[in-house]
């Protein structure tokens, strides 16, 4: 491909350019600093690539999700959460033998130590468990200390998607006051979890088999996403040659906010206070286009996504044949559907192309579940999780990686001199 050519204060510069195995184009401007003495501004960094990556692929205007080339909608219908994990990680699906082996590892690591009950105990129980899950998942490096041996990494990647899940439904009995619950051997990952979640000293949960597929395909459709806010902190924080834990901890941090991972927690308030407010769609609507209200439709729009986002389709699917399956109606799914039917057909939004994202219909789905709304984006970062792992797992082992180091344009004072402060 011939090289692009910049020129600046008239001097003409060229800067070699490069195709992705999606044609997806890149100006390498690696060396433009150097070059020219200029950086290139980007605030929210919406049109720079920060690595290169085989992970996943979006095309965000034909509304296109790939992990390792295999179309979401083929994974959706036909994976288990194990097997995309595998995927993700070590770049292929697993055989019969490597599931075996995989799940086996799983399972020897779920168990966390005891020791960790005790920094439970020192939460109230009214904390948010993303600050919870956050700590525990920073704590595991004190327990399990990194070194830089290929085979110990391999075994902290295993020990975090196994505990994580464990730390997860350990955050849950906090916060409602019940006994901690141990994982059991004999349960897929996904069954694991609802057991410790919803399991009491006096009585096993019956875990329905509906239950365990609706909680798969949620955690499948949020297992990788590129570089996005969370996955970039994690690469961020991981380029200083931070350990897996302390880089998945800070990506669990960034999950948090309302604009990421936190919509989905959101969403469902919103639609509750739509419900107590009479049900009048068009009022939110309304408010989320005055510019003064400071509102926003969580759970509308997205950086990448501008024709719609392929995991809110097959959600919004999912949601009505998860509450039928489970005989549940839910009040808000009616609100849903008349929220995004009028926030579609409104100019505000075409023009924007602003349609239902992936935390739309999510929370929807968890309620009729049984998980509890502030349980939402902590079972968004269970889902994630393999995305980061495999995410850092990747720059750390790309020799092209530097310390994250972005530049900025200084719009501050410029120099002038002290003043005692008897003068000021
Ligand atoms: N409701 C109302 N208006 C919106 C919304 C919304 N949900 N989202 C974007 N807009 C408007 C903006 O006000 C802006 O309008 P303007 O051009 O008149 O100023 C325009 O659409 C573009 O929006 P930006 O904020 O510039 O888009 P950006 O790509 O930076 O943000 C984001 C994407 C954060 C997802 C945004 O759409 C948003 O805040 N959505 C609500 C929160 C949400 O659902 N987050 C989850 C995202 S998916 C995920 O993380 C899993």
């Amino acid at each position: 491909m011939p090289n692009a050519k910049l020129i600046l204060n008239d001097k003409e510069y060229e800067f070699p350019v490069f195709a992705g195995s999606e044609n997806e184009v890149a100006i390498d401007i690696s060396k433009l600093r150097a070059q020219t003495g200029a950086i290139a501004y980007d605030p929210g960094y919406g049109n720079v690539g920060a690595c290169s990556s085989s992970i996943t692929y979006i095309d965000g205007d034909a509304g296109i999700l790939r992990y390792r080339g295999y179309p979401i909608e083929q994974l959706a219908t036909q994976a288990t959460f194990v097997e995309v994990c595998y995927l993700l990680i070590y770049g292929h699906l697993p055989t019969a033998d490597e599931l075996e082996k995989f799940n086996a590892r799983l399972n020897k690591h779920s168990l966390v130590h005891e020791d960790m009950k005790k920094l439970f105990e020192g939460y109230p129980p009214s904390a948010h468990p993303m600050a919870i899950m956050s700590a525990m998942v920073i704590s595991l490096s004190a327990y399990h200390p990194d070194l830089l041996d290929p085979e110990i990494i391999d075994t902290n990647i295993m020990r975090l998607l196994a505990k994580f899940k464990t730390l997860a439904a350990f955050t849950y009995k906090k916060s409602v006051g019940q006994p901690y619950v141990y994982p059991r051997s004999d349960l897929s990952y996904t069954a694991d979890f609802l057991h410790m979640m919803f399991s009491v000293p006096t009585h096993d949960y019956d875990i329905p088999d509906v239950v365990v597929k609706a909680l798969d395909l949620l955690l499948i459709l949020h297992a990788d996403h590129e570089q996005n806010c969370s996955t970039s902190t994690v690469r961020m924080v991981g380029s200083s040659q931070a350990n897996v834990f302390a880089s998945v901890a800070a990506g669990v941090n960034a999950l948090w906010g309302p604009l990421h991972g936190g919509a989905n927690q959101e969403v469902i308030m919103m639609l509750e206070d739509i419900h107590k407010d009479g049900g009048d769609v068009q009022k939110y609507v309304n408010m989320a286009k005055d510019k003064n209200s400071h509102f926003r439709l969580f759970g509308f729009g997205h950086r990448v996504y501008k024709n719609f986002d392929p995991r809110a389709k097959i959600l919004g699917k999912a949601a009505d044949d998860v509450l039928n399956a489970l005989h549940v109606t839910d009040p808000l799914l009616d609100i849903a559907r008349g929220l995004a039917d009028a926030a579609l057909s409104d100019p505000y939004f075409i023009e924007r192309k602003l349609y239902p994202n992936v935390d739309f219909y999510s929370g929807i789905i968890y309620r009729a579940l049984g998980i509890p709304t502030s349980m939402f984006t902590v079972m968004f970062g269970l889902g994630r999780l393999p995305g980061w792992i495999s995410q850092w797992k990747e720059m750390h082992n790309d020799p092209q990686t530097r310390i994250n180091r972005p530049r900025q344009i200084y719009t501050g004072e410029t120099a002038r001199d002290y003043v005692p402060v008897d003068q000021r």
